[in-house]
């Protein structure tokens, strides 16, 4: 905890580190309760941070000192100074050596930054500033060593020893301790560190890289979880294939390993050539996860593999950088998964993700620019911003410079770079130089918070044959900044005639049409584009793929929103018509519902699912997509004050009128899709998944029609999956229903089978925090009661509070302020085990502008009784400050 107001750090103030560190050697001593860590610094002065010789400051916190020396000589009490974060001494010269011998405690770290133990074993996190609660160290990005580590423990508890890079020497000694050195050739900054001890079981594979070269690849679990890891490993292959064909980047050790945690504050960890995964990132079997639980361990696998070339080899100055490796690889790992998978699936599943969560994040008191000037505490900045929006970023360069010239400004970026630690601007800069692009005005996108809004407006010439589309942008102000200048956004764009067909595109001034699909580059706050030889009034299709994270708007009728979803070329564009369709049929319905009207919906949204519905040659992962309603977290952020029960009561009407007029089409896709599953072994192949998909949203609206038949298919699909997917649906679906006996029975039967396995009670757990039914919050402070459920385990934690502050609206903000104390409670006692974990389940009441201000006032309630709870952490008291100023 911090016992003063933590400091702002700005961007402006950034300097070079005063010393370097050439070589780190390291060593650990591991017991059961405690620690040592000795530190071997070989430093230097930094030469072009200026002249003289002035203090060294290394970092260093809860760290207890026993012995400190510079270039051998014993330093007593007099020879530094030592504050809670701080150790400052005067070197002697500009070439010296530190050593430093520390005490730590691991055992009871439960804030899971620096080293920790989780389930028995040792293992650490460094990212982003946990490297100083190891030892005192220069623990900033830009200050890049060679690291040789060597670690002993006892060898029957811990017969795994693991560090960065290549195995050099181990040994054993007689006190039944054994050790082992690690030696890593490539300079990193500290937070790329990791060590692993335990009883680890491992499964072997082997990469043969472009240049020939053999890599061993291992991936170590606790021994009962060894069967769930070959689709980590074919992901894995998969990732390393794909990084050498589509960006020519080969892997650099001679081996790479994957470790599995249970306790994990994020998703996984980019170490060097040891990869700390989250279980829930890397393990997977059919029985026990889900479609989606393996496509994100594919995607995660993924991201942090390609970390190795956007985040290792070429690291961040600081960590305003931070986009610079998370958003670009957000943005590879995008890519592989459309690659992999169905792309237009993927685009589909990560826009509704940004327009819902980013968009959200960009409207209230966090909004942050892609590249922030200032942060408290950067452990609050691993951001949807900074991951989704910068992958957006990304992904508009690609747009806008083509796939070949952004492959030559990676190429050039990755080997002016190599061995660097670099800012946003050397990116930039590649990406320009290798293209012939400017990009000065693009990188707005850097410094500029919030969501832009890009109005559009069409008139047509019928007797010059023009067809001209106006833009107009802006920006709302975001918190530190008032004005926007115009961003440069790119509009892929399409026109559709009467029929359905494209047109060909040729402006006004060009010699002739070129294709039927193009990209406007909108770069004013107002500016037009005019199409010639248009023979008749055209239908647009804009921002296909959606091209720019932005707040398009046309004046689409519905019947031309029923046109596009049929016609259009673009595949995400006709999802993407069906959601505008829906998005303002449902607001009918929340506006009848505020007049106290009859709900009555408009049948058009019927007849269009009904031909999405009826069409088997679509894909039917699209008709799945295409059938899901947007949720009720986007039509909350679409509001101006978000009416949680009117939301709810439209949606689940709407869903209710659906079950009933296409209730036969439903069934029989039902069935033909389960006889499949029934028929055919399980894979977790596209086809397949696409398949279950569209079987499991037939069976949620089945199920509103709560007749007998469909009790029986939901039981039938429980008890007889023979896999996680078809299994945890068909229980979510009775969770959801008016069936209390059938319900009762499906719950305790999946617990009693699951009970040992973790990930799958934390998806027993999630089913039940997300239903809307009433009693939910009962439902949950119940459910924290369980053997199970632990507040330290961040899993858990997010499976069930996270999912439903998150997802359990109707619950969540019920009008007593229940949810809310109850979620503030939970805050506070986390504020004191895992100040990371805390600060991120406040989200939901930071959010509390959007609602009517009976809500608002007990949701800023909540939060200042969070700020007079006693003694924050810097993570919780940035949040919460900022969310009330
Ligand atoms: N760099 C990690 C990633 O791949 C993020 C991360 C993992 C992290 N663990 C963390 C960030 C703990 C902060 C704290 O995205
Ligand atoms: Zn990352």
């Amino acid at each position: 905890m911090r016992s003063e107001q933590p400091k702002t750090v700005y961007l402006k103030d950034y300097r070079a580190p005063d010393y370097l560190i050439d070589e780190t050697h390291l060593t650990f001593e591991l017991f059961e309760d405690h620690t040592l860590v000795h530190a071997q610094l070989v430093m230097r002065r930094n030469p072009a941070a200026g002249s003289g010789l002035p203090p060294l400051v290394l970092d260093g916190q809860q760290l207890e000192l026993l012995s400190l020396a510079v270039d051998d000589v014993p330093l007593g009490e007099g020879d530094y100074q030592l504050g809670d974060s701080h150790l400052t001494l005067q070197p002697p010269r500009d070439e010296f050596v530190i050593d430093s011998s520390v005490r730590i405690h691991p055992e009871s770290n439960t804030a899971l930054e620096g080293l920790y133990k989780s389930s028995g074993m040792f293992c650490t996190q460094c990212e982003a500033e946990g490297f100083r609660k190891i030892t005192f160290y220069l623990d900033r990005p830009d200050v890049m060593s060679k690291f040789t580590t060597t670690l002993s423990a006892v060898q029957k508890d811990y017969p795994v020893l693991l560090s960065n890079g290549n195995p050099i020497a181990s040994g054993q000694e007689e006190d039944g301790r054994h050790w082992a050195t690690w030696q890593d050739p490539f300079m990193k900054p500290a937070y790329l560190f990791a060590l692993v001890a335990g009883d680890l079981w491992c499964i072997e594979d082997s990469f043969r890289t472009m240049s020939g070269r053999d890599v061993a690849l291992r991936i170590y679990v606790e021994p009962e979880n060894i069967g769930k890891l070959q689709h980590g490993m074919d992901s894995l292959k998969k990732s390393m294939k794909w990084d050498e064909e589509v960006y020519g980047r080969e892997y650099d050790l001679d081996i790479f390993m994957i470790v599995a945690v249970n306790d994990f504050n994020m998703g996984a960890m980019e170490n060097k050539g040891l990869n700390i995964f989250n279980s829930s990132c890397v393990l997977a079997h059919p029985e026990t996860a889900t479609d989606a639980a393996h496509q994100r361990v594919e995607a995660v696998v993924a991201h942090e593999y390609f970390h190795n070339w956007s985040g290792n080899r070429v690291t961040c100055r600081d960590w305003f950088q931070l986009s610079l490796k998370e958003g670009f690889t957000v943005f590879r790992d995008a890519e592989f998964s459309a690659d992999m998978n169905s792309r237009t699936v993927k685009r589909i599943e990560d826009v509704a993700f940004l327009r819902t969560q980013q968009f959200a994040e960009d409207g209230g008191p966090m909004a942050h620019p892609v590249r922030p000037d200032a942060y408290m505490e950067i452990s609050n900045f691993y951001t949807l911003t900074i991951y989704e929006k910068g992958a957006e970023v990304l992904r508009m360069i690609h747009t806008l410079l083509g796939a070949e010239a952004f492959r030559q400004g990676s190429d050039l970026y990755f080997d002016r770079h190599d061995g660097q630690a670099v800012t946003c601007d050397d990116f930039i800069k590649a990406m320009e130089d290798a293209s012939g692009v400017d990009l000065a005005q693009f990188k707005r996108w850097y410094t500029q918070s919030g969501t832009p809004r890009l109005a559009v407006e069409e008139a047509y010439d019928p007797v010059a044959h023009t067809y001209s589309l106006t833009f107009r942008q802006s920006c709302p102000p975001t918190p530190g900044q008032e004005h926007k200048e115009p961003f440069v956004i790119p509009v892929a764009m399409g026109l559709l005639d009467a029929h359905g067909n494209e047109l060909p595109l040729r402006l006004a001034g060009e010699d002739a049409a070129d294709g039927t699909s193009r990209v406007l580059a909108v770069s004013a706050a107002e500016q037009r584009f005019t199409f010639v030889d248009v023979a008749h009034k055209p239908l647009p299709s804009l921002l296909r793929g959606f091209s720019a994270p932005v707040k398009l708007s046309f004046p689409y009728s519905r019947d031309q929103l029923m046109f596009l979803m049929q016609h259009d070329s673009d595949g995400f564009n006709r999802w993407e018509a069906g959601q505008q369709l829906s998005v303002q049929v449902l607001q009918e319905l929340v506006d009848q519902h505020q007049r106290d009207e009859a709900l009555s919906l408009d049948p058009r949204l019927i007849a269009a699912l009904r031909s999405v519905l009826a069409d088997e040659s679509l894909d039917a992962a699209m008709v799945a997509e295409m059938l899901s309603l947007p949720a009720e977290a986007y039509l909350a952020e679409l509001s101006e004050v978000a009416d949680v029960d009117a939301i709810h009561a439209a949606r689940e009407f709407a869903r209710r009128e659906i079950s009933r007029e296409l209730f036969d089409l439903l069934w029989a896709r039902y069935q033909t899709c389960r006889e499949a599953s029934r028929t055919t072994p399980y894979a977790a192949d596209a086809a397949q998944i696409a398949r279950r998909s569209l079987q499991n949203i037939a069976l949620s609206y089945l199920a509103l029609a709560a007749s007998d038949e469909v009790v029986d298919v939901c039981e039938e699909q429980f008890e007889h999956a023979d896999n996680m997917t078809e299994r945890l649906a068909a229980l979510a679906v009775l969770v959801n229903s008016p069936f209390e006996a059938e319900k009762a029975n499906a719950l305790a039967k999946f617990a009693d089978y699951f009970k040992d396995d973790a990930l799958v009670m934390d998806q027993w757990f999630s089913v039940q925090a997300g239903s809307p039914l009433p009693g939910g919050l009962e439902r949950v402070e119940a459910l924290m009661h369980h053997p199970a459920f632990t507040l330290k385990n961040p899993n858990k934690v997010r499976a069930l509070i996270g999912a439903f502050a998150n997802q359990n609206h109707v619950n969540f903000h019920r009008l007593d302020g229940a949810g809310y104390r109850f979620l503030a409670d939970q805050v506070i006692a986390l504020n004191a085990l895992n100040p990371q974990i805390a600060s991120r389940l406040l989200t939901p009441l930071t959010r509390w502008r959007k609602f009517d201000s009976a809500r608002q006032a007990l949701m800023r309630g909540e939060l200042e009784r969070i700020l007079a709870s006693g003694e924050l952490s810097s993570d919780v008291f940035e949040v919460v400050s900022k969310s009330l100023a």
